[in-house]
């Protein structure tokens, strides 16, 4: 058979084993939006077996004509490359066929092993044979007796591997039923279970990032590291998936598989070496020593959300999650979760590792923060300009941006000692030209290789429900917040604020450039300013009716309102006036160091930045349109008659602003 691909094979790898590719449910949806981009993608990258054929077997009635039909119409619609080849996708259809059965039709699994032997002889596929279950996993144990019963194990020489989807299970007891069932027909070697988290490439450079660099791994241990962060933001909810989801909830649909996973690679010892079974092996361990949390510790370091209606980001109104399709209208099931846990071993003991994951949010995000211990601040005592250290940030930015960022102190140009936040960034759009893939070719392509490194083993999946499973017990037994608790296109529920702050720390929530132009007062100032702001500003959540400002206390920071609205209180409880989206408040205080000259409450939930007087301060020095826009405002919201003389303020009148 001809080559598939004209382009050059890569350097270090060549085409998976020759084999049959055997799809069970291929008519759904996982086939057409994921499998058949990424196999045309690694034919494109010739990496695609030479001698392979593409079996397509589900009850969908189709000859293997209107399947090649089909797939070549989906293939373009789904593609992830701007461009098409449609020579090469006309010789990769020629090699796909399908065949339409019900699982439990033995006599369709006949004329199945028919085909496959028919198309080995043809192309010389060595007797090896792929199968994929993009089924639910309810037909596994069905699918793989048939097989069984049809006598494909014992047909002949080569291999025989089977690619799984999650779930894994719904919980402990399943997810063992599960695997003894599949242990059962195949043997842990032979079992790929997928979970597409580990396809991502900023996922798997966290073990390059880790093992290849030796500067951080002394520092990647409790004795210097203060916290780790895991967020995984979506903006969607459940849509079409509600029937799905509504038995689900994000603990199981993302937390307990792809953020464990992640969790795992950040936190497991160096294995002896890349074979697949000593990363398998640690990962396992590293997962065997997180705390198991008592149902006192659930609900003390758990927290769990639920979206109602609300905004998208672009304005547009989403539906509350009990609206959804296929979701009961008084469903408790969560689609935010936040988590707080601990890994009891030498490495992390005391290091806490903070997880959320919610749908329906303000931005999608995947994040990974590992926060460093602050320098000692003796040395800065006596320097007037630096009011506290800011700890050094390592971000590991998973998606939609790919990068690694470093974020540390670092002198302002200028005569006096002050320190500035900065940061240090490595772009893979900027450092690498990859193609975008679906994130499952790395995966398919493993599997025909037969390395299983980048797949889930049965004691890690059933270690991440034991580690679940008391989360969801103790939810189960104990009435669920009034929900639904965060709108959808918030920041999710303010107990998860709560929960990481009462620890003295917070969220990081990664903000844009775009996101701060949006804010009228920053409206048209430098890239350099706005970049310098986006690394200050701290996040928090206000519930509605939450005092925010007290008169009277001294202030130490001000805030923009990024969603909700709040309202400034006069002495007698009446509100002054409402400030929505983009507009700012608690900054007298900090202009004038007095004492706050009013209160202001949350209206509605608030999601807000807050900004600290130090890099306040920094603002008004560098940026003096702001700076003036921020006092004319104030002065117009309180009047002439509010003490605006300070030394600050004195500066500002007497330096009339430039142009920045
Ligand atoms: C899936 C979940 O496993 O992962 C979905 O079932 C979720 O609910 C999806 O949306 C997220 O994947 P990604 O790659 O978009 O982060």
């Amino acid at each position: 058979m001809a080559h598939l691909s004209d382009a050059p094979g890569r350097l270090s790898a060549s085409a998976g084993d020759p084999c049959i590719l055997v799809i069970f449910g291929a008519s759904g949806d996982l086939t057409k939006r994921l499998l058949m981009p990424s196999l045309y993608n690694l034919a494109c990258d010739g990496l695609f077996p030479e001698r392979c054929a593409i079996i397509g077997m589900a009850a969908d009635a189709m000859t293997s004509e209107y399947f090649r039909a089909k797939m070549t119409a989906d293939v373009q619609n789904y593609k992830t490359r701007s461009s098409f080849d449609a020579k090469l996708w006309a010789r990769f259809a020629a090699g796909l066929h399908y065949i339409t059965a019900k699982f439990d039709d033995a006599a369709a699994f006949q004329r199945l092993r028919a085909l496959v032997a028919e198309l080995d002889a043809a192309i010389g596929a060595g007797g090896n044979i792929l199968f994929y279950m993009a089924t639910p996993p309810s037909v596994f144990g069905l699918v793989s007796d048939q097989l069984a019963v049809a006598g494909f194990e014992n047909a002949g020489k080569g291999w025989r591997r089977i690619i799984v989807e999650k779930p894994f299970g719904f919980d402990l007891a399943s997810a063992i039923a599960l695997n003894e069932e599949m242990l059962k027909y195949w043997s842990e070697e032979q079992i790929y279970r997928i979970d597409h988290y580990l396809g991502k490439e900023a996922v798997q450079n966290l073990l390059a990032f880790r093992f290849s660099n030796g500067m951080f791994e002394p520092l990647w241990n409790r004795h210097h590291v203060d916290h780790i962060q895991f967020t995984v933001a979506e903006t969607v909810g459940v849509e079409t998936r509600g029937r799905y989801y509504d038995t689900a909830g994000v603990l199981r649909d993302m937390i307990q598989n792809h953020m464990f996973q992640m969790l795992a690679y950040l936190c497991m010892e160096p294995p002896a070496s890349f074979r697949p079974d000593a990363i398998r092996d640690e990962k396992a361990k590293v997962l065997e020593a997180v705390r198991i949390m008592t149902p006192e510790e659930v609900l003390s370091s758990t927290v769990r959300g639920q979206y109602g209606a609300g905004k998208k980001a672009d304005g547009t109104a989403a539906v509350g999650y009990r609206q959804e399709p296929d979701v009961s209208p008084t469903s408790s099931t969560e689609t935010f979760a936040a988590v707080k846990m601990h890994i009891d071993n030498w490495r992390w003991e005391g290091v806490p590792i903070y997880l959320r994951s919610g749908k329906s949010l303000w931005k999608r995000g995947t994040e990974i923060l590992v926060q460093f211990k602050k320098a000692p601040e003796v040395l800065f005592r006596d320097v007037p300009a630096v009011h506290s250290l800011g700890a050094n940030k390592l971000v590991f930015h998973i998606q939609p941006d790919q990068g690694i960022e470093l974020r540390f102190n670092a002198k302002r140009p200028g005569p006096e000692m002050a320190l500035q936040r900065v940061d240090m960034r490595f772009d893979y759009s900027e450092s690498f030209e990859a193609s975008r893939g679906t994130g499952y070719e790395v995966l398919l392509y493993n599997a025909m290789i037969g390395d299983s490194t980048l797949f889930s083993r049965s004691d890690l999946v059933e270690q991440a429900w034991r580690i679940a499973q008391p989360i969801l017990d103790t939810w189960a037994e104990t009435p669920a917040p009034e929900l639904p608790n965060y709108e959808a296109g918030t920041w999710g529920p303010k107990a998860a604020h709560d929960l990481i702050e009462r620890d003295g720390r917070r969220w990081l929530e990664v903000i844009s450039r775009a996101v701060l132009e949006a804010v009228p007062l920053f409206k048209g100032t430098s890239a350099v300013f706005l970049h310098s702001l986006a690394l200050v500003l701290e996040p928090d959540v206000f519930a509605a009716g939450d005092v925010i400002v007290t008169k009277g206390e001294r202030g130490r920071e001000m805030y923009f309102v990024a969603r909700g609205e709040v309202e400034i209180i006069a002495d007698d409880g009446s509100v002054v006036q409402s400030l929505g989206i983009g507009s700012f408040f608690g900054e007298t205080s900090l202009l004038l160091s007095t004492p706050r000259t009013a209160s202001v409450r949350a209206r509605t939930q608030c999601d807000v930045y807050v900004l600290s007087k130090a890099e306040l301060l920094k603002v008004l020095r560098d940026h003096p349109r702001v700076a003036r826009t921020l006092l004319d405002t104030s002065r117009a919201r309180y009047g002439a008659a509010a003490p605006f003389d300070s030394e600050v303020v004195r500066f500002l009148d007497a330096n009339p602003p430039q142009e920045e």
